[in-house]
């Protein structure tokens, strides 16, 4: 009898070593990566600025999959289209979760769906926002965004200097009239718009890695401590409390329009009705803004770089427009199917410098074996859209520079063979579930202020008193969430000596 006992006791033992040493085999063909010291694992050697350049080095000497232990969080670098696409794409299932960012959730109270985990709720928000932002519905907007880009123009021409700021005021004017239904914002000083955009800043900034303490693993006790004693989380739950007030009242004022009758079809309103809760519709149609807000204006940054950089891809562009639009008048979206070269700069402005050369991370919600490697479950994936964009094998030799004419055939029309990329020819909108909702949206602003820009200026470097161009460096970032290029200046004048009155008359057009 007792030895039966034993004999069990012996099985039960020796199973249990057995299961627990395959465990370790199998954790030990995690995929390679730098070798991190214990605890602390490889938080030391993250690389402090542009580390997607240092990804880029790294995958050399590791291959596509990195693996790094962030202060014990399981961390995977994707490098190549192969393995982004086969585990956040072709797995989507278990790869569409978000890390969980405490100071973000504090800042949201967990209500920004764009940060939340592809639960049931997330798919139910996501495809009402798909029903306000899909290609068909993204039609509705062409006359927005062409007033945006008249408006845009005109300052322009009063203000080269400041064309960051041009951009930016078009980029959140167009967001609030889609989402809340606003006129076109004249002046970004706005103090809605101002309050906006400074939360929308905390945003970025909680959801870049690394800014607090408390996302690390091995901190996360500091999530208990209370708020006498942390500034993190006072800051975030009082921004929390502020911010929900503004958002409600932006939402009631919409609600108050519905109850009066009032015809409005905006993305607040169709929320407002789907959801029926106040709170609850602030912060679903919040979510939508704050994602599309800083993209649009920070990758029109890049293009004004490339112009600079690339002066034959300018002329091309500027040639083409002539043909198709002339100089009697703006380009407008109906010229769309005719200025294949104008999308074709679109499609690479976003492969050449997207804004988020990191893309924005997922989370694996199940342990997973890929090529041989263990993944466990809770591991944070980030892909090095930087290394898929300039990856020689795919897009050539010259995927270093900008060149549009990688997007079109002989003919000159556009063709995009570019594999994973669903007719992209660029990862910049993301993958899986959590490709970019806005992305038709976002396609159809850059392409109309692009043309825009083109038809009615020549953009230039500044030169030096040697007469020497002053040619910016488009490996020096402001980086961040959402990277743009390092502050730089331009040359920005007239194309036809006409131009201001065609666009006074846009205005008059529009009754601005
Ligand atoms: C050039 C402009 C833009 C770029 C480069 C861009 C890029 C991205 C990227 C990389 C993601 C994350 C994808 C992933 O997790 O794999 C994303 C998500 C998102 N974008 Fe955009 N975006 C842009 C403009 C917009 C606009 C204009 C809107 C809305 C009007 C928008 C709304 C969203 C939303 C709501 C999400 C969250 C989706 C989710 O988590 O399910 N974006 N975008
Ligand atoms: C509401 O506006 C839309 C487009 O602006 C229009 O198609 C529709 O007929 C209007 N409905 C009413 C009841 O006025
Ligand atoms: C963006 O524009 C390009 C060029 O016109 C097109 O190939 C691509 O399908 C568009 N993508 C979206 C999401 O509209």
């Amino acid at each position: 009898m007792w030895s039966t006992v034993l004999l069990y006791i012996g099985v039960i033992l020796i199973t249990f070593r057995v299961v627990k040493t395959l465990r370790m085999s199998l954790r030990s063909k995690l995929p390679p990566g730098p070798t991190g010291i214990p605890i602390i694992g490889n938080l030391f050697q993250l690389p402090t600025s542009r580390p997607w350049l240092v990804f880029d080095e790294w995958m050399k000497q590791y291959g596509p999959i990195i693996y790094l232990n962030i202060a014990g969080q399981n961390t995977i670098v994707l490098g190549t289209h192969k393995a982004a696409a086969d585990l956040l794409d072709r797995r989507a299932n278990i790869y569409s979760d978000r890390p969980d960012l405490v100071v973000l959730n504090l800042l949201t109270g967990g209500m920004h769906w764009a940060w939340t985990q592809a639960d049931e709720s997330w798919k139910k928000k996501r495809r009402e926002a798909h029903e306000a932002l899909n290609a068909q519905a993204a039609k509705e907007y062409f006359p927005y965004q062409e007033t945006e880009s008249v408006i845009m123009l005109d300052q322009l021409l009063a203000h080269p200097e400041i064309f960051t700021d041009h951009f930016q005021r078009a980029s959140t004017s167009l967001t609030l009239t889609i989402v809340y239904g606003w006129p076109p914002l004249l002046d970004s000083a706005h103090p809605n718009a101002v309050h906006i955009d400074q939360m929308d800043h905390e945003l970025l900034v909680a959801a870049a890695p690394g800014s607090f303490w408390v996302e690390f693993k091995y901190f996360r006790w500091m999530k208990y401590l209370p708020r006498w004693m942390c500034a993190w989380r006072r800051n975030a739950e009082d921004a929390f409390s502020r911010n929900s007030v503004m958002l409600e009242g932006l939402s009631a004022d919409v609600q108050k329009q519905m109850d009066a009758g009032d015809n409005i079809t905006c993305v607040a309103s169709k929320i407002l009705q789907n959801t029926g809760n106040l709170f609850e519709a602030s912060w679903n149609s919040i979510s939508i803004y704050t994602a599309g807000a800083e993209t649009t204006s920070g990758q029109l940054a890049w293009f004004m770089q490339a112009m600079i950089l690339y002066p034959e891809a300018q002329l091309l562009a500027q040639d083409e427009l002539d043909r198709v639009v002339g100089s009697e008048r703006l380009p407008t979206f109906d010229d769309y199917e005719h200025l294949p070269y104008i999308r074709a700069t679109v499609k690479e402005i976003l492969r050449w410098r997207g804004v988020s050369p990191l893309g924005i991370p997922h989370r694996l919600s199940e342990d997973d074996y890929y090529e041989g490697y263990f993944l466990p479950k809770d591991t944070t994936c980030f892909v090095n859209v930087w290394s898929l964009h300039h990856d020689t094998q795919v897009y050539g030799d010259d995927a270093e520079h900008f060149n549009p004419k990688r997007f079109l055939d002989a003919n000159g029309n556009l063709q995009s063979s570019i594999v994973d990329t669903k007719d992209e020819g660029h990862y910049s909108y993301g993958f899986g579930k959590r490709i970019c909702v806005g992305r038709y949206i976002a396609n159809n602003s850059l392409f109309i202020h692009i043309a825009f820009l083109l038809w009615a200026f020549n953009i230039k470097a500044k030169v030096d008193a040697d007469g020497n161009p002053i040619l910016p460096d488009s490996l020096q970032f402001n980086e961040g969430l959402i990277v743009r290029p390092a502050p730089f200046s331009c040359n920005i004048t007239p194309r036809k000596m006409d131009a201001s009155e065609i666009i006074a008359q846009a205005k008059a057009d529009r009754g601005l």
